[in-house]
This record gives C-alpha cells, structure tokens and sequence, in this order.
C-alpha cells in the first residue's frame, strides 16, 4: 500500500509542484485547499503530468470540524505537508488580523489533529523573511532572525516558535520546517506553475506578463542599494528543485533519520542574482526583451539576502540542480502556454 501524505494548499503553486514530486516516487496525496488562491482545474493539470489523480478536498483549515472528519474519514496518513497560507506582503499590513487568523489558527488545527489522529510527521513551509535583513550574507540557519518586516512574515517567524514548543512536549511529533528563499518558474511540461491573481507583486510573474504585453512596464524598486548594480539581491530557487525537497523532508521524517525532532534548513541555490541580472538573463533566455523603468525603493524591501545551503546539502542530500537561466525559461513557457503565445 502507497504511504499517504496530505498536502494542504496543494493546488497552489508550490503545493501543486510538490505534489507531482510526491507521486513520483509513489506517495498518495490528499489534497485540502480553499482554493482561495488557486483553481480545481490544477487536480486536473496534476493528473495529467502524474497520471494518478490525487485525493481533493476544498475547505478552510479554520473549519475545524471538517477538518477532524477529513482525519476520520482518511485514516492512515503518515505525514503533512502544510502549505495553506496566505503569502501576499503589502496584503498582510492591509489585513494583518486575516493573516495572523489563517496562518497560525490553520497551524494550530493541523497540530492538534497530529496529535488526535496520531499523525506523526509535518513539514512546514517558512520562509527566509524570518531573517530579515541579516547583518552577514550568506544566512545560515543559526543566523539571527530580526524582528519580521510584515505580518505575513511575522505569521512565519511565529509559526517556527510555535512548532518548536508544540514539538517539545509532544514525543509523537515530528516536524521539519523548510525556509524557501525566491521560489520561481514552472513545472517543465508547463502544466503547472504560479496564477497569481490580478496585478502580481512577485519579480517573475510581473516579468513574464510584461513579455507578453499583459503589462505595460516592469517596475524596477530601486538601482540605488548597495549592490554590484544597486538593485536588490535575492536567492532564486526553481519550484521544481524545492518540491523535491519537500519529497527528502518527508522521506527524513517517515524513515526517523531526523536528528532532532524539530529541525528547519535553508532551500536556496546560494548564490545571490539582482534584479536587473534576473531582467537580463530572462531576456537572453528567452530572446524577448522586457520593457522596464528604474522607479523609487519598495517600502519594507531587504537590500540583500541569498542562502547558505550546507545544512541542506550535507544533511538532507538536497542541492539546488537547475540554473537561473533554464528556471527564468520555465516560468517564460508557462506564462505561453497559459496566454496561448506561440
Ligand atoms: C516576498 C517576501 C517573502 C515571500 C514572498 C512571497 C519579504 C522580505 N519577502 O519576497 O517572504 O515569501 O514575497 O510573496 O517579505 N521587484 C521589482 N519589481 C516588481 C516586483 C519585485 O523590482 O514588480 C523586486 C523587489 O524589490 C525585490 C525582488 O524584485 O527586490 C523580489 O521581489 P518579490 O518577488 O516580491 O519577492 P520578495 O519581496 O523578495
């Protein structure tokens, strides 16, 4: 029988990734989403890469009831990726109670249902914002988090608090939480990728629908940093490449090879690229150039920050495989694919 794994947010763009990465290496996935940021039609395109239809649900992890009778219904599930949150900075300012709500009240849910259906293992989705602007580069794990530029953030930096405690006195749960650096690009069949709704606030989607016209113009947030071109610098990491390390974590956790029963690494490539570097190397990629302008600072941006990668690469035997290049070309066919540009 094939080891059960539900995916939350599993139909959003890392989730639906990680998820065709699941039923690669044979895992039955369950999916709950609420589909507040993403579409049914992604079961669809997930079956068509896999050629296995993963189990869907569609509620809020705030629905608690349902959520203990989803556990009933599906006994045996090993493990839990939690995916399911809200992710959009400026939005969280905006609406920080909706935020602090749905990210930790769904975590708090997830755990307690751990413990009463005897689910033992977790991996959870962090972010590098938990270190904000760090005072040395690269960031390992160890490196100092500073206090979180937003409530999105702040939602992550709690979360990781509030695991390690929850784990602490909880000997039947494990749990690794994974830092993605700047997650980008596309799923190689272009079946998948990022949707974001309306006008995006992330780097790659504005690039990409500016090269198809959908945009007028991407606005660049500032040549005046201190960086090699004055833009800022982020550690771009291919979705395909971090999906798998989600497969590893969860491998890690059924296996009992953790060497403690809360552990969190840093997913990035390592290396640090630009803005402006990431602009030019979509356009010789691809051959499209991208229209864009140098506009003022985004308020609440880091000025600079990229991945110390050893942790995940010695103890996870994960490492970053694809480059920039071939990733800015992935999300370019998936912005094709889904405007029908030939
Ligand atoms: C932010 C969050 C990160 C979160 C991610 C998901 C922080 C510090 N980082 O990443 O935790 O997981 O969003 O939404 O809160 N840029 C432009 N023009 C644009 C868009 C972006 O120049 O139109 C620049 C930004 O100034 C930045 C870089 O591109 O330097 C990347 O921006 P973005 O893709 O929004 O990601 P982060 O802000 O790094």
């Amino acid at each position: 029988m094939n080891r059960k794994v539900l995916v939350t947010g599993g139909t959003g763009y890392i989730g639906s990734h990680a998820v065709v990465e699941l039923q690669a290496v044979g895992f039955e996935v369950l999916i709950i989403d609420d589909l507040s940021n993403s579409t049914a039609e992604v079961v669809d395109q997930i079956e068509k890469i896999s050629g296995i239809r993963p189990g869907f649900e569609v509620f809020n992890l705030l629905e608690y009831e349902r959520l203990q009778t989803f556990f009933v219904t599906n006994p045996g599930i090993e493990a839990i990726i939690h995916f399911a949150a809200f992710k959009a900075v400026g939005e969280s300012v905006e609406k920080p109670l909706a935020y602090y709500r749905n990210n930790l009240v769904s975590l708090m849910n997830i755990l307690d249902c751990m413990s009463e259906h005897k689910v033992p293992n977790l991996v959870f989705s962090s972010s590098c914002t938990v270190y904000g602007q760090p005072d040395q580069l690269p960031v390992t794990e160890t490196t100092p988090k500073k206090d979180a530029e937003s409530p999105y953030g702040n939602t992550k930096a709690i979360s990781e608090e509030l695991l390690r405690d929850v784990v602490n006195v909880n000997p039947e749960i494990n749990a690794i939480a994974l830092r993605y650096f700047n997650p980008i690009g596309a799923h190689p069949s272009a079946l998948i990728g990022e949707l974001p709704r309306g006008i995006p606030n992330n780097l790659v989607p504005f690039i990409t629908q500016t090269a198809a016209g959908i945009r007028e113009q991407l606005s660049i947030y500032g040549d005046d940093y201190n960086t090699s071109d004055g833009s800022c610098v982020r550690d771009y990491i291919n979705v395909v490449d971090l999906a798998k390390a989600h497969v590893i974590a969860i491998n890690r956790l059924i296996s009992h090879t953790n060497n403690d029963r809360y552990e969190f690494f840093n997913i990035g490539t390592g290396n640090g690229a630009s803005v402006l570097e990431v602009v030019h190397t979509f356009e010789k990629a691809t051959g499209v150039n991208v229209n864009y302008k140098i506009v003022a600072r985004r308020a609440g941006d880091i000025e600079k920050i990229y991945a110390d990668t050893t942790m995940a690469n010695n103890v996870l035997g994960w490492k970053a495989q694809a480059s920039l290049s071939d990733t800015l070309l992935s999300a370019w066919n998936w912005e094709k694919k889904i405007r029908n540009i030939k």
